[in-house]
């Protein structure tokens, strides 16, 4: 390469525990995207931010702190309240992104392996490379709608003396499918039998359609629950979230977390204790917002592709089936269906292997998008 000067440099080579890490391929699509293509990609609300959040970033006033590392205080105890524990079981983070990170690259060491559902939210297998961990697989179940079951994660728990940590995500990020309190439970007793750290991601939670899906909190002491104010509180932006659980496990996560950014940005954390203050009407408003989407696309399903669809467990991903003739190449099938269509929907194989024969639809767009998105897909899906 040329520099300005017309010396010859060096490529930047980026450092060893990249070499498995790519771009999300989610991004990629949604970013690569004409401006007039539906965006049925990204997971993230569309509705407007609750003013309780909204109100406190206008108050905001006076200093603005970098804030102890841990959190806000009042923060922390608005957590502790919500998930009815004590303050020193709460750290703060920016997301529960911030969160998993800070979690892996305090707890795993180059050799171990992080056991993450298959189909996974992508960032659970990034994050334990960044950390120098190998991700281990067990699968959901594809004959009852991809939910959460005990026994197959604990087969791969007792085949492989290597995992050193449990993720589980219900409801999931891509399918929608949640979980039980007895399989929950299960799980838990067996990671603790094991001292394997199991984490519980439960940043859709609240979002669902029938009965809340239990928290690992409902069912068990033992595991580290982590969450944020992204998906049912409606401010992904805001980029706050938390661990909860164990001290012994908070510590060292702080430790990271406190070097890798130093804390939550302070006027967020403020939003989000006023979040955290309004919770249950929150809820209910974002749980109207997903069922006006999901009749939205129920009907231009029964409509437009002649499918009948029931919602999923929580969330807000429709997890569809491929037609036969997008099989053979399902990321080209996405990117034309992007191009030529003007649809952005994103294959299931970004998820892992059991995502194969699925593309995943995020119906937290707007309703008008989902209808018109949709309709886009027919000419694809008949073809
Ligand atoms: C399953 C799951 N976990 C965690 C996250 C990260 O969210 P945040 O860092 O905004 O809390 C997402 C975001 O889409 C997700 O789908």
């Amino acid at each position: 390469m040329s520099g300005p000067t017309g010396d010859d440099q060096v490529m930047p080579q980026p450092a060893l525990r990249l070499a498995q890490l790519k771009p999300s391929p989610i991004r990629i699509l949604s970013e690569g995207a004409p401006p007039s293509a539906i965006p049925l990609g990204l997971g993230e609300p569309t509705w407007d931010m609750p003013r309780a959040a909204l109100k406190a970033l206008k108050e905001t006033s006076g200093p603005c702190p970098y804030g102890p590392n841990f959190g806000l205080t009042e923060l922390r105890d608005a957590v502790a309240h919500f998930h009815h524990a004590t303050r020193d079981e709460v750290l703060i983070t920016c997301g529960s992104e911030g969160a998993l990170f800070s979690l892996f690259l305090a707890f795993l060491n180059p050799g171990d392996e992080v056991l993450v559902p298959n189909p996974y939210f992508p960032a659970y297998t990034s994050l334990a490379h960044m950390a120098g961990a190998e991700a281990a697989f067990y699968p959901l179940d594809a004959e009852d709608r991809f939910r959460l079951k005990a026994a197959p994660l604990i087969a791969a728990l007792e085949a492989n003396a290597n995992i050193k940590a449990v993720v589980v995500n219900s409801p999931s990020n891509p399918t929608g499918g949640a979980t039980t309190p007895e399989e929950l439970r299960r799980i838990a007793e067996a990671c603790r039998a094991r001292g394997v750290m199991l984490i519980s991601d439960e940043v859709y939670l609240d979002l669902h359609f029938g009965t809340r899906p239990p928290s690992l909190r409902d069912v068990s002491d033992y595991g580290l629950v982590i969450t944020s104010v992204s998906k049912g509180w409606g401010s992904p932006g805001l980029r706050v979230g938390w661990i909860l659980g164990d001290p012994a496990y908070l510590g060292p996560a702080r430790t990271v977390h406190g070097y890798a950014v130093t804390g939550a940005a302070h006027p967020a954390q403020r939003a989000a204790l006023a979040l955290l203050e309004d919770s249950e009407a929150i809820f209910q408003a974002a749980r109207r917002e997903i069922r006006v989407r999901w009749e939205a696309l129920e009907a231009a399903l029964k409509l437009y592709l002649g499918q009948a669809a029931a919602p999923p467990d929580g969330a807000f991903y429709h997890w569809m089936a491929l037609p036969e003739a997008a099989l053979p190449d399902p990321w080209g099938f996405c990117v034309r269906l992007r191009d030529e269509g003007g649809v952005v929907l994103v294959p299931g194989s970004t998820f892992g292997p059991q995502g194969n024969l699925f593309a995943r639809l995020s119906f937290a767009a707007f309703p008008e998008q989902i209808t018109e998105g949709v309709k886009r897909l027919a000419p694809f899906w008949k073809a």
